[in-house]
């Protein structure tokens, strides 16, 4: 077997006026938007898109954006993360790959506000399960396939839960640009829908004996050895596309900035890249402060509300004490603790944004939480019985917000947006086990993990064949007389 290797990873300089810049302020090494690094080659940190706002045109009101609606027809218009172009402007406009993502929806949920505990008009839920793949990663891909082509790059590469890989096969095979998709997934890890999805798109999947945190850390050995370009979010372009969402949220609550925004917590890619967003909206002065940030971690996988809640990791103005997070990853090996819940799209221990993730929170005053497998599959049954469906990892932050509204943190009063990261068809296994009839298989897949009661099941039931017991089994339960 040939280890061909795409070609080197050399600077390509390109007219920009954003760069790279390394997130430790005692480094802070800068880099030309035309290389490739994903992690700080001086000090090995994570690295930020800069973009010098002085030299760049940016509309003086958010409300301006709204003009692009009557310009659809155009590609960049008509894409929910391109329409904002001005705010992530780190690209010339021929090289952008889009596919049309970002066509979200904010959905006032005035059922499931009643389930947080919240007030009528509440609760909104921001449903990026309506991307192309069907979950918020498409906005990240679309900012980090546009860098891929302006460096370059063919094989494209990631380590994933699913829905990252999802996405990411998808916007290889939709694009014909001569992207190779090559993914690593923890066997067994991944919900079938994403699966599904990274083998129908075409994606060398590789399946390694492990979990997301083994897998993260072979994709970056691969991607240094192999020269394959890192699609994972610690690829700082990614989340140049995923802050979109946070205009997308103003834009539809009439650019009023909510209280709170809630959200799950993995690899804490979006956290971070909420945070950087809300910092540049502040920065131009196009919001006067940002909204509150909550991330959810599973209780399963709470590495983030652990170090932050109960053992006071904080940003310090971009020096945090990373020895205590060196010390809790060392209990967990010590330990053989590994990430386990129900919601698998953030079963992970390990978060690569971690430290990005705290600049997030402490600009937003944010707070961190977590929930268990009931209240999240609880959570999910609810969302889904109040219009919009989503996988396990999303209703989190519809369970979070909840534990938090108990809690007194998030008042009755406040206005919420929860992101429903992902589509609920991508996890149908999870949802036919909380509300079927069948125990065996209740008891392995949600049982298994301490989930003890569907609170909310909607069962079917099961009839003979024969008419009259069909309509029978309606009037019995639909509450109507068979010969009304
Ligand atoms: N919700 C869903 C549906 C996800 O797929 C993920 C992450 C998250 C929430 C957490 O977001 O990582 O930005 O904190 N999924 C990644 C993947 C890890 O590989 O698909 P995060």
């Amino acid at each position: 077997m040939s280890l061909v290797t795409d070609s080197p990873r050399l600077p390509c300089p390109v007219a920009s006026d954003s760069f790279q810049r390394c997130l430790s302020p005692t480094c802070a090494a800068t880099f030309d938007i035309g290389e490739t690094h994903f992690r700080c080659p001086a000090c090995g940190d994570l690295l930020d898109v800069v973009h010098d706002w002085n030299r760049l045109p940016v509309p003086s009101r958010l409300a301006d954006f709204e003009k692009r609606w009557s310009t659809r027809n155009n590609p960049l218009d008509f894409s929910g993360v391109w329409r904002f172009r001005e705010l992530l402007p780190f690209a010339p406009a021929d090289r952008i790959v889009t596919i049309g993502e970002g066509q979200t929806l904010l959905q006032r949920a005035d059922k499931v506000a009643e389930y947080v505990g919240l007030n009528p008009g509440g609760l909104s839920l921001q449903y990026e399960g309506m991307n192309p793949s069907g979950s918020f990663k498409d906005n990240g891909m679309t900012a980090a396939f546009t860098h891929a082509r302006m460096v370059n790059a063919s094989r494209v590469a990631c380590a994933s839960t699913g829905n990252t890989s999802a996405a990411l096969a998808v916007y290889c095979s939709a694009t014909d640009l001569g992207f190779r998709a090559i993914i690593f997934v923890g066997s067994g890890k991944i919900a079938y829908g994403k699966l599904a999805q990274a083998l129908d798109h075409g994606a060398l999947t590789i399946q390694i004996v492990g979990d997301f945190d083994d897998a993260m850390a072979r994709v970056q050995q691969v991607a240094d050895r192999l020269g394959v370009y890192l699609m994972n979010s610690v690829n700082p372009f990614r989340l140049e596309g995923q802050k979109t969402i946070i205009y997308r949220i103003l834009e539809g609550l009439s650019w009023e900035v909510p209280d709170w925004i809630v959200v799950p917590g993995g690899n804490l890619g979006n956290s971070s890249a909420f945070g950087k967003a809300l910092i540049e909206l502040v920065h131009l002065g196009l919001i006067e402060h940002p909204p509150r940030l909550a991330v959810i971690n599973a209780a399963g996988a709470r590495t983030l509300d652990e170090l932050v809640g109960k053992r006071s990791l904080s940003w310090l103005s971009g020096l945090p004490e990373m020895s205590k997070v060196d010390h809790y990853y060392g209990e967990l090996d010590t330990g053989h603790v590994k990430a386990s819940t129900i919601a698998s799209a953030i079963e992970i221990n390990r978060p690569v944004n971690l430290k990005k993730c705290l600049r997030a929170l402490d600009f937003c005053q944010g707070v961190v939480s977590s929930a268990s497998d009931q209240e999240i599959m609880d959570a999910k049954a609810r969302v889904g019985a109040g219009g919009l469906g989503c996988e396990p990892a999303s209703a989190a932050a519809v369970a979070g917000a909840r534990r938090l509204v108990r809690e007194g943190v998030i008042a009755r009063s406040d206005r919420v947006v929860c992101i429903l990261t992902g589509h609920q068809l991508k996890d149908p296994t999870a949802t036919v086990a909380y509300h079927g009839t069948d125990q065996e298989q209740f008891d392995k897949i949600l049982g298994s993990r301490g989930v003890q009661r569907a609170g909310f099941a909607n069962r079917p039931i099961v009839v003979a064949n024969e008419l009259d017991d069909i309509i029978r089994a309606i009037a019995l339960y639909s509450g109507e007389r068979a010969d009304a």
